[in-house]
């Protein structure tokens, strides 16, 4: 058979699930991995034969039908671009970039130099995000009147708790909105279908000042260092933002990383004029769908009670859970079967990473404006 060739870049936490994922596949072989702090020990405690500190040069020597973009929010803008003046496809982590401006300039490259480009919003892959999608697409809501949620964690909940993303130069405007907010957007425009046409928002951030251990922190660590130094905080802890959709549907969104006990809560729930659903991706097998007449229920994960879109992504019999690392893998398969001409596909696209930081742009502006902010005429997706 012959593989697609891939290379990781960076290889902290989701690096190392990219490289699991994919070689989950079977049709794409990881040939490089590029980290710019100890490359060739990260490559072999991933088993991956070739290992490179400048993904520069990596481009220049490998001929790669892919690159998965996995280091931090303010580097992505540069490799990606790399990678399109290579010819090369891309899966990028999320956030896209770090500002509105490198999303259109690498849209437009990537389109000019026909490069294929993902934004690895996964949540999409979810077996029963993705029912939820069809169910709405088939009417089986009704009329959309609310759409609110959450996405909730507690590992930034102490001022002792730190990471790269407390950092401004390395995330841009937004933090706790870009980092996991931007995945509760995407999925919001995703399965309903519609466009959130204003937002409102307010951001609380509860430690404008953290302290930074002296020792380098993993990401998620919780891991206490004993010695720090004090870093300025000018990104949001928490925000809770108003939504309005293109039909008129109300929501509401609350981001937090300092939300205690929620490990990595993110939930939606969508009602309509003939039923309601709710989706949380702590139990995220389950789709709870709501009657007015009848009995509620809950619809399990079984390919052979979902709509055809859903079952696609289904990999196991009922009663086999699968989460987070396959809906990576469905998220890549995509990707490839894509390069390959196979089908359609669904993965979240460049223009959809460019619709985000459109979203988060928007949400700053409002939280410092303190007023609603108009993104798009747009209704439906
Ligand atoms: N899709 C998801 O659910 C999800 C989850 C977590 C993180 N992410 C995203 O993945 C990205 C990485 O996050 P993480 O938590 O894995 O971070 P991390 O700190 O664990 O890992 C980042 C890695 O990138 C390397 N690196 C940094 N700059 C580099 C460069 N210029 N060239 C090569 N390597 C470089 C670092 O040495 C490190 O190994 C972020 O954009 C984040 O938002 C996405």
């Amino acid at each position: 058979m012959n593989k697609k060739k891939c290379a990781v870049v960076g290889a902290g936490f989701i690096g190392a699930a990219h490289v699991e994922a994919l070689r989950r596949l079977g049709s794409v072989e990881v040939v490089a991995l590029c980290d710019a702090q100890d490359a060739e020990e990260k490559a072999a405690q991933l088993g991956i034969d070739r290992a490179y500190s400048d993904y520069r040069a990596m481009m220049d020597e490998l001929r790669l039908d892919a690159v998965h973009i996995c280091t931090p929010n303010c580097t992505h803008y540069e490799i990606v671009k790399c990678a399109i003046e290579h010819g090369i496809n891309f899966v990028c982590e999320k956030p896209f970039t770090t500002t509105i401006e490198q999303a259109r300039e690498l849209a437009a490259m990537a389109e000019r130099n026909g490069v294929r480009g993902a934004v690895n919003f996964h949540s999409r892959m979810y077996p029963m995000v993705r029912e939820l999608r069809e169910m709405i697409s088939a009417g089986e809501l009704g009329e959309i009147f609310t759409v609110h949620g959450e996405y909730v964690q507690d590992w930034l909940l102490y001022e002792t708790d730190y990471s790269w993303r407390l950092e401004g130069s390395q995330v841009g405007s937004t933090r706790a909105v870009a980092d996991i907010g931007s995945h509760w957007l995407d999925m919001a425009e995703f399965v309903t279908g519609l466009r959130i046409r204003r937002v409102m928002a307010q951001f609380r951030t509860v430690y404008p000042v953290r302290k930074k251990p002296a020792a380098k922190v993993e990401t998620f660590s919780t891991a206490d260092v004993g010695q720090y130094t004090h870093i300025p905080v000018d990104t949001e802890d928490a925000a809770v933002v108003l939504l309005e959709f293109g039909n008129g549907a109300i929501g509401s969104l609350v981001v937090s990383q300092v939300f205690a006990g929620k490990k990595n809560t993110c939930a939606i729930k969508v009602a309509g004029s003939r039923s309601a659903a709710s989706w949380d991706s702590e139990d995220l097998n389950n789709l709870s769908i709501g009657y007015r007449d009848r009995a509620n229920a809950v619809l399990a994960k079984d390919p052979a009670l979902l709509h055809q879109g859903a079952a696609e992504t289904v990999s196991y019999p009922s009663g086999h859970i699968e989460g987070f690392p396959d809906a990576f893998k469905q998220n890549f398969k995509q990707f490839y079967a894509s390069l390959a001409g196979d089908g359609g596909y669904d993965y979240a696209t460049i223009q959809d990473g460019l619709r985000e930081m459109e979203l988060c742009q928007a949400i700053f502006d409002s939280a410092r404006s303190g007023r609603w902010v108009t993104l798009t005429e747009e209704t439906t997706i």
